[in-house]
């Protein structure tokens, strides 16, 4: 199950990323927002957040404007790696390198294409395993 998350600013993008995702049989829980008035990024943050937190989502991915507030958000969560990506190859070394579990994109900066491209890369790409990579993740956790 992914969380699925925006604010105003990504709100447009949001429901090409659940098109594409409808389109492969993807499961989400939508937490909103629901139209283009205006939100506050940080609150569908800290839902997508918790979701992934307390595990009954095992991935979540967040849109706002620049994906910038948004990703900053969810980064101050404990055990949350949330990483804003701008293209395929950012997507699949953070999911190898970082364990990434939140993707954040920019609904005003990425187009559809290049985002369902990223949001593929995301979801498909395991993370490596590797010592090193362990290692350095801990080390992100040991100043949570
Ligand atoms: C909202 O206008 C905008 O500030 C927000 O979507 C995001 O870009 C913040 O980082």
């Amino acid at each position: 199950m992914i969380a699925l998350g925006c604010d105003h600013g990504g709100y447009r993008l949001m429901q090409e990323v659940k098109t594409h995702l409808d389109a492969k049989g993807i499961a989400y829980r939508d937490f909103g927002c629901f139209s283009e008035e205006s939100v506050d990024y940080p609150d569908y943050a800290h839902k997508v957040g918790h979701a992934v937190q307390d595990g009954s989502c095992e991935k979540g991915i967040l849109i706002c404007g620049t994906g910038i507030g948004i990703s900053i958000t969810a980064n101050k969560m404990k055990g949350i790696r949330c990483a804003l990506c701008t293209n395929e190859y950012m997507a699949r070394a953070t999911r190898e390198h970082n364990d990434a579990n939140i993707l954040a994109m920019g609904g005003r900066v990425t187009g559809p294409g290049v985002a369902c491209g990223i949001v593929d890369a995301f979801l498909d790409t395991p993370f490596s395993e590797g010592e090193r990579h362990i290692r350095r993740i801990r080390k992100i956790e040991e100043e949570q």
